[in-house]
């Protein structure tokens, strides 16, 4: 170990026991507050790694190759980081992060203030009016059950485009599969009213701001429990019943995120260089090799399938976005594009890796189910490759932070800090060290039954670790 070395280990092991917990911190300051996103990183741990680092060596260029709704990267503009790399394979992350870290000017956030919020005000009585003479014409004249997944629930778009072909009328909309599943009759009038406003305006930091304002409402204002990540639909009594105020919960929305934006730009002073793209962290093409001071970044857990679905979370939002960087069927696919999401089936492979610990426990996992270790071996495969290409995108001397929890399959804890030290040798890592916290508010689960059995129930993460890694 260097001096250098020596001195960070010495800062981060003699703080006291609690300090990573953050009891009282608030997760939702400053543009940090801007949408919701599934196991988001409490931002005072990546501010508080990267002052340590500051106060040793200059960081000229940080990274998170998860970036997830960008946590790290403001938390990077705020310490005065120059060059800021950011990449994550779900779209809404991309988008959500570009607008936490794009300052807007008193003139932008003016014109959405009036001109933008009066249009839709005048246009709001009418459109209103438009809406429920629709919702009339599915439940009153056609009979439809809006809470029924055939006719109504599958077949939106017909009846949409029905009603305005008889009245003579164009309505462009957003068409998608099970569009009426997810969304009543008069919430699709009113939410397409939103959208094809934003669409209309020119300037793109506005746009994509108001769009992700449009995002949480579209979630909001969906037949989805909104206390759930995962798409899980009303019980039908409670969709029937659904009349959400469509347009007051975007400009409730809008409103707290003009002030969080305002907050950010009082408190932002410096210009960093921003490089937010939508890339795989396996390969990493938008990142120059050798050019990273710091890593710090929280991988997904390896069950995006099942307990954080990133994809799922997104979905409706992505469907009603149509961004031009993706299709439908790519939104359909994100949760099998994310690490470990296509599963492996190459035994004689676990030792390849180089981490003793995953192989031990992948034996102990497919003795009790062969399928399943395969399926978490897919993760680590992922992962390893994610490593690799990180690495060669750090310059030498660089130090990487990662912040990771180790989950329990089949009853058999996975130590992916231990299984990522170990993993990182062979691409010139060395592991300095590894600190803990515990986690005191992460919307998640805190018991699952991993073994599917009926009240049979372990506890998941309650803790993180932070593993400390350098590029030799
Ligand atoms: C734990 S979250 C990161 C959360 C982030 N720290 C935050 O505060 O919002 C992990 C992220 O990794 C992303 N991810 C998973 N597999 C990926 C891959 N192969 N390439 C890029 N990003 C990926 C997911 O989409 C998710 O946003």
């Amino acid at each position: 170990m260097t001096e250098l070395d020596l001195q960070l280990k010495n800062d981060f092991e003699n703080l006291p026991e609690d300090f990573w917990d953050f009891k009282k911190a608030t997760t939702r300051d400053l543009t940090h507050g801007l949408h919701y996103y599934p196991a988001t990183m409490v931002y005072p741990i990546s501010q508080n790694i990267l002052k340590i680092v500051q106060e040793h060596t200059e960081i000229n260029s940080l990274m998170d190759p998860f970036m997830g709704s960008g946590t790290v990267i403001v938390e990077g503009m705020l310490g005065g980081i120059h060059e800021l790399y950011g990449t994550d394979l779900n779209p809404l992350a991309v988008l959500m992060s570009k607008v936490k870290t794009t300052k807007l000017s008193e003139q932008q956030i003016a014109y959405i203030q009036n001109d933008h919020k009066n249009l839709l005000i005048t246009l709001s009585e009418k459109i209103n009016k438009v809406a429920d003479e629709f919702d009339n014409y599915i439940q009153t004249d056609l009979k439809l059950d809006i809470t029924a997944k055939a006719e109504w629930g599958n077949s939106a778009d017909k009846y949409i485009k029905q009603y305005f072909e008889n009245k003579n009328k164009t309505f462009n909309f957003q068409s998608f599969t099970n569009l009426g599943f997810w969304f009543t009759p008069r919430v699709i009038i009113l939410l397409q009213t939103i959208k094809n406003a934003i669409k209309k305006i020119d300037d793109l930091c506005i746009k994509d701001f108001l769009l992700i304002a449009f995002s949480e409402t579209v979630r909001t204002v969906s037949n989805t429990r909104n206390s759930e990540f995962k798409l899980f639909r009303m019980r039908p009594d409670k969709v029937a019943t659904f009349r959400p105020d469509v347009f007051e919960e975007y400009f409730k929305i809008l409103d707290r995120n003009i002030s969080k934006m305002q907050d950010f730009v009082s408190a932002c002073k410096s210009n960093s260089q921003l490089h937010i793209n939508f890339d795989d962290t396996r390969i990493l093409n938008t990142i120059p090799d050798d050019s990273i001071d710091l890593v710090i970044t929280s991988p997904p857990y390896g069950d995006s399938r099942t307990t954080v679905a990133y994809g799922q979370f997104s979905r409706l939002s992505l469907q009603w976005l149509d961004l031009d960087y993706t299709t439908q069927q790519d939104v359909i696919n994100i949760d099998k594009n994310l690490l470990g999401g296509k599963p492996y089936i190459h035994k004689e492979q676990w030792s390849f890796l180089g981490s003793n610990t995953l192989v031990d426990t992948l034996e102990r996992i497919s003795d009790k189910d062969p399928f399943r270790a395969d399926d978490v071996f897919s993760f680590y495969v992922d992962l390893d490759k994610c490593l690799y290409s990180i690495t060669k995108k750090m310059k030498t001397k660089s130090y990487q932070f990662w912040v990771v929890g180790n989950r329990t399959v089949k009853l058999e804890k996975l130590f992916t800090d231990k299984i990522i030290a170990e993993m990182a040798v062979k691409y010139g890592l060395t592991h300095l060290f590894s600190f803990g916290r515990n986690i005191l508010n992460k919307v998640m689960p805190s018991l699952n039954s991993p073994t599917n059995e009926k009240g049979l129930r372990v506890k998941t993460m309650t803790t993180e670790t932070v593993v400390v890694l350098k590029k030799e």
